[in-house]
């Protein structure tokens, strides 16, 4: 079934395994893509689809040094390189939109971060001067909530003007769209936080507003539910997700995709309330040990599980980094490379563009 072609709105995908949206901090200072992105994803196009690394839709949105972006004609010039190469190669391509809210900082970008409230992450970032402890972001105003809107709106359009097949919305992770949700950063108490109904409106917003400008049909969201990651604290992940779901289901949008962060009790939920197509990361998600040793990899048989639950497409994160033809390999059960964690994020063409397909000399070395 994982080798199955599949209906995805307009877009007929060759199997059901996509390549999981992975930064890898590749992308010039000004945010423009390296140009050995169109090499990098096009040797991984036998993906039933491939999410982009997170896009920053904005400087302000920016989350990390060297993360690209989509917010002015040379970004967007890039991009149309990679999403070409992509085509060229058979595979289709969306874009991940990933607003880092309060996961940013002054110092990689020049601007005051905006968030739910003024709650700072715990924790550091990453910037050209070393590893500094988060800032406390600007509250938002309402008025401010819709240009954030807005920006999105806009990071959409230059991604299909781009080429891109549609766009995933980055609501997982501790990045703007899930501080809305969390308890521990949204102290909100007008229309945007308290009960779950009001923490959900502005994920809501954002895709509706997405979906009207682009397609619904185009839009997908990434939920991590009570993922920790970024400094999140969800109380009652069950109601709140029960809540968020029922209110994007009506909207129509491409795919939900849900990392393994909760338990069978709150994804059961989720499918129960989901009636579109679902895509599931079947990893396990403690990010804060993302790549470390003991940390599992989304594999074939916790694919095999999740598609018996009832998810319709599965997507793999780091055998996609250290195996460009990871359709081909489970398909034909042959040995899986691991990826060298040294070279996640270390800039260049090394650990990127240079893991070789598979061959028998390479599985007896
Ligand atoms: C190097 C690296 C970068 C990542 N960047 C992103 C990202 O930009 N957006 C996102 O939603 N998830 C990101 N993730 C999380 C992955 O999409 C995925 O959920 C995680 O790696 C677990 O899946 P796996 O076991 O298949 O690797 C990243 C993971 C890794 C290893």
């Amino acid at each position: 079934m994982l080798f199955d072609t599949f209906k995805l709105g307009a877009l007929e995908l060759q199997n059901r395994i996509v390549m999981a949206p992975m930064t890898r901090v590749r992308a010039t200072a000004c945010g423009v893509p390296s140009a050995s992105g169109a090499l990098y994803y096009a040797q991984r196009a036998t993906a039933g689809l491939i999410i982009s690394e997170g896009i920053a839709p904005s400087l302000q949105g920016q989350s990390e040094p060297n993360v690209p972006g989509l917010y002015n004609d040379e970004q967007q010039a890039a991009w149309t390189k990679i999403t070409d190469a992509v085509h060229g190669a058979g595979g289709r391509i969306y874009a991940q939109i990933m607003h880092g809210g309060r996961i940013g900082h002054p110092e990689i970008h020049g601007l005051q971060p905006v968030g739910a409230s003024a709650v700072a992450a715990q924790g550091t970032v990453y910037t050209s001067g070393g590893r500094l402890p988060f800032v406390t972001p600007v509250e938002m105003t309402v008025d401010q909530i819709e240009d954030q809107i807005a920006v999105f709106v806009s990071a959409a359009e230059r991604a299909m003007a781009a080429g891109f097949d549609g766009i995933e919305l980055h609501g997982a992770n501790g990045y703007l769209i899930q501080q809305f949700l969390s308890d521990n950063s949204n102290m909100r108490t007008d229309r945007y936080g308290g009960s779950h109904e009001n923490r959900a409106r502005f994920a809501v917003e954002v895709a509706t507003a997405v979906s009207d400008a682009i397609g619904a049909d185009r839009v997908g969201v990434r939920l991590s539910p009570g993922g920790k990651f970024g400094d999140m604290n969800e109380s009652d992940t069950e109601g709140l997700y029960r809540t968020l779901i029922g209110m994007l289901d009506p909207i129509g949008l491409s795919y939900l995709h849900v990392l393994e962060t909760a338990s069978d009790v709150v994804n059961d939920a989720i499918r129960d309330k989901w009636n579109g197509t679902l895509m599931v990361n079947p990893s396990f998600v403690d990010l804060k040990q993302m790549g470390t040793v003991g940390a599992r990899f989304a594999d074939k048989p916790n694919a095999a599980r999740w598609l018996a639950r009832g998810a319709d497409l599965i997507s793999f994160g780091r055998y996609f980094i250290s195996n460009p033809d990871l359709v081909r390999r489970l398909r034909e059960d042959l040995e899986l490379a691991d990826p060298d964690l040294s070279t996640y994020y270390s800039g260049g063409d090394e650990g990127y563009i240079d893991y070789p397909e598979w061959s028998p000399v390479n599985a007896e070395s």
